[in-house]
């Protein structure tokens, strides 16, 4: 059998599973979502982020993108940050980045790799603005690991930076932005930064309304 027919195989028995544990399982999602949570992950197939949260159907929004970046010039990232934020009215924004990130892992070499360069120069802006913390890791391995954290601290940090955020933080108070990052031999989700509705970042980034 061709690889890609199990998937479809699969999906046959994933509904036989839902619908004899909950005959209304698709009948109640039909409608409306009302997720809770914008999560936003990296494309790495390691990171599945209802698997790892134990989420269903209509609870997580998400967008996943090479190394988890909020880029504030991605209309793809802004347009998903929008919906979720004025549409949906999420509470919470998660940025999850994860140990062994590709992405990070290749912004950290000087390799050039064509288009996804212009992509993975925003890492190396992150190594910039942290230059001084992580020229003085001499353990490689370290460093990898460190510039993971910084990044999604960075990402967390760019959302606090967005009209979209800033707006609903002054009408709504919501939503709360949260950075993590996943283990990928543990299995465990840790908890690195989180910035409450209404702590503004850098006074120049600050918008009135
Ligand atoms: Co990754």
């Amino acid at each position: 059998m061709e690889s890609y027919k199990k998937l479809l195989l699969e999906n046959k028995a994933w509904v036989k599973e839902k619908m004899d544990l909950r005959p209304d399982f698709f009948l109640r999602l039909k409608d409306e979502q009302t997720p809770e949570f914008l999560w936003i992950g990296c494309s790495d197939s390691r990171v599945p982020a209802e698997d790892i949260t134990g989420t269903e159907p209509g609870e997580l929004f998400v967008h996943r993108n090479v190394a988890n970046l909020v880029v504030h010039t991605d209309l793809n990232l802004l347009s998903v940050l929008q919906y979720a934020v004025e549409a949906l009215k999420v509470k919470h924004i998660i940025v999850c980045g994860h140990y062994g990130c590709g992405g990070v892992k290749n912004a950290l070499s000087h390799k050039s790799l064509g288009l996804i360069n212009k992509w993975l120069r925003n890492i190396k802006d992150v190594y910039r603005i942290h230059k001084a913390e992580l020229d003085n890791m001499p353990d490689m391995d370290a460093r990898y690991r460190r510039l993971i954290e910084l990044n999604v601290e960075e990402q967390v940090k760019n959302l606090s930076e967005t009209s979209i955020v800033q707006y609903a933080w002054f009408k709504e108070q919501r939503p709360c932005l949260h950075g993590w990052v996943y283990d990928l031999h543990s299995g465990y989700l840790k908890e690195l930064t989180m910035i409450k509705p209404g702590e503004m970042p850098d006074d120049i980034y600050r918008f009135e309304f």
